[in-house]
């Protein structure tokens, strides 16, 4: 599109772009550039204009659009973005396109707030107008339904990485599975939905809610959920940790399909534990584990070694660590 190409082209430029300079290198006329612009400028880009030099962006909006995704995520696993200003749940939305159309691997769905927004085991999930990013991606991936878990894995990865790529000192890691939490509090939640048949998956939706700049969470949260302003006192672009996501999730998912399981992954997944050598309690369907979590095996099940000194493996649950701190 013109006008991400516009966006990148001055984004990217050290100084002023000219209109002659534009114009050619996208193929355009000078009406055109001129039309993209002031597109730009009624989405909240804020231009410098000086004559015989061209045009400077001065100030950037925090907006989620196709244009400004795209511009600035290079190299990443989003090729197309589908932006609703509003939806009722960007997993919804990525799964009737899947089903609907022939939407390709590397869609990705995004929206500044959800109506209907869904957690895991069928809880909602509050996506307020404008603070955090609710956005599901879509993959097709060539792998057996049982392995598909682990791409949520994979996701957290990813998130958890492009948060400290964007805010230096923030202290956030894993909590087993997919919780991203920062101080002991959560900060992005991630759920994976998927259609398949018994031995071919269909599509596969990673759908990510990630607190950035939220200031007031609901009573019945509060104690166990935050955002990264919360935590850190910054405000951080969203499209930036977007753009990041994209392309560290590109990397670790490129690593998890050459094996198609998490052997390449597990050593870095598990420095990024919090529940690390840690007391953990985990729920699972029906059955209670207690010990001490000692990381993930290559299928992602979290291996715990409990008082008797024997090893459980344990598929999926919420884990809880006892009375240590906060949340985790
Ligand atoms: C969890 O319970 O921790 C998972 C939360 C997942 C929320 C995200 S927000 C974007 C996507 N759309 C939804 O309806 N849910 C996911």
């Amino acid at each position: 599109m013109k006008k991400t190409a516009i966006l990148k082209m001055l984004r990217e430029a050290d100084g002023f772009v000219s209109g002659q300079v534009l114009c050619e290198q996208l193929g355009v006329s000078r009406t055109a550039v001129w039309k993209y612009i002031n597109q730009l400028k009624e989405e909240g880009y804020v231009f410098e204009a000086v004559s015989n030099k061209g045009y400077r962006i001065v100030e950037y909006p925090d907006i989620l659009t196709d244009s400004e995704i795209l511009s600035r995520a290079d190299n990443g696993i989003i090729r197309e973005v589908i932006f609703f200003p509003e939806t009722d749940s960007t997993n919804n939305q990525a799964k009737k396109y899947a089903t609907e159309t022939d939407a390709a691997n590397g869609t990705l769905f995004i929206t500044e707030c959800q109506t209907g927004g869904r957690g895991r085991r069928g809880r909602s999930w509050v996506s307020p107008a404008g603070s955090g990013i609710w956005m599901s991606l879509l993959l097709r991936p060539q792998i057996a339904p049982e392995h598909a878990s682990m791409l949520t894995i994979v996701a957290a990865m990813a998130m958890a990485e492009a948060i400290k790529a964007n805010v230096s000192e923030a202290e956030c890691g894993i909590k087993w599975p997919n919780d991203i939490v920062m101080n002991g509090k959560k900060i992005c939640g991630i759920l994976t939905e998927m259609s398949a048949e018994m031995d071919y998956v269909h599509y596969v939706v990673i759908g990510i809610g990630l607190n950035v700049n939220t200031t007031q969470f609901d009573e019945s949260i509060k104690d166990v959920a935050s955002s990264i302003y919360n935590e850190t006192g910054k405000k951080i672009s969203r499209s930036a940790i977007v753009a990041a996501f994209s392309r560290t999730f590109a990397k670790y998912y490129d690593v998890f399909m050459a094996s198609r399981d998490l052997s390449g992954l597990t050593d870095e997944y598990n420095r990024m534990l919090v529940n690390k050598d840690r007391e953990v309690r985990v729920l699972g369907t029906g059955e209670v584990t207690e010990g001490v979590a000692l990381g993930i095996k290559s299928d992602g099940e979290l291996m715990v070694k409990k008082d008797d000194g024997t090893v459980a493996m344990v598929r999926a649950g919420e884990v809880s660590v006892r009375g240590l701190y906060g949340y985790v």
